[in-house]
């Protein structure tokens, strides 16, 4: 049985103050035996006040991007040791703005997966295609090549503490999610690729939709057979919204 897990990607929203608020009202809403695993992941600024608001709790934070080097001359970028101080359980890599808007490579990308690992922490691998690419008819082909770039050649214990997350870029603040049927399917290939490398530890192996859920479209997409969470852009903002997405994965 994989644990359903859905994490609010905050993305460049939330000073200090606001992330102890969201915090506060988040934990009155969190039961301690909420089967759901829980992860935030605000901006590096807020990740001291998201560890004070939620130690204690069940619910988990992460950060949404790293440098793979443990320090140097890298202006403006952050190291798994600095982040392993504010005790961060996952690190989101690859998102989709990373790769279009800063132009992160598979490369890049393979090696911030292997240096999360070896700190320790889960990495939650984002893969997913662009409109014109799925129109094209080359969903898949993209899906496999970021999948391999970033996966190949990691052992199956390693393996084991990945999240994927499959959002189509389309789909990302757009309002328009996919079709349940069309994220199952992808959902259903990247099992599949992770089987043929990994065999049975694929099924253990979570895979979360990402764009555009909200508390009324999660449901349709929490309930598909080969997904196991959702990763939360703009619907997470909101601690209540967040809550109602997250109750839509309860088993
Ligand atoms: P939205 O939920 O705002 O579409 O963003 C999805 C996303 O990019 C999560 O990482």
């Amino acid at each position: 049985m994989r644990t359903p897990i859905v994490a609010a990607n905050w993305k460049m929203n939330k000073t200090q103050a606001e992330a102890r608020e969201y915090c506060r009202r988040f934990r009155e809403l969190v039961p301690e035996d909420f089967p759901v695993e829980l992860v935030l992941f605000p901006p590096f600024t807020a990740l001291g006040a998201v560890r004070d608001g939620l130690t204690g709790s069940v619910v988990k934070w992460g950060a949404q991007n790293v440098h793979p080097e443990p320090k140097g001359a890298f202006t403006g970028e952050i190291s798994l040791p600095m982040l392993l101080e504010y005790e961060i359980s996952y690190v989101i890599v690859g998102h989709s703005e990373r790769r279009d808007i800063f132009g992160e490579t598979d490369e890049f990308i393979a090696r911030k997966i292997w240096a999360v690992l070896e700190a320790g922490v889960r990495p939650i691998l984002c893969v997913g295609e662009k409109l014109e690419e799925r129109r094209e008819g080359r969903a898949r082909e993209v899906v496999e090549r970021q999948l391999s770039a970033a996966l190949e050649g990691l052992s199956p214990e390693d393996a084991d503490r990945v999240v994927i997350a499959y959002e189509p870029v389309w789909a990302i603040g757009t309002g328009v999610p996919a079709r349940p049927e069309d994220a199952q399917e992808m959902a259903a290939f990247i099992r599949g690729w992770l089987r043929a490398r990994l065999g049975d530890v694929a099924d253990g192996i979570r895979i979360q939709y990402g764009g555009s859920v909200k508390p009324g479209n999660a449901g349709d997409f929490l309930r598909l057979p080969d997904i196991d969470g959702a990763l939360v852009g703009g619907a997470s903002l909101d601690p209540d919204s967040f809550f109602a997405i997250a109750r839509e994965g309860v088993p």
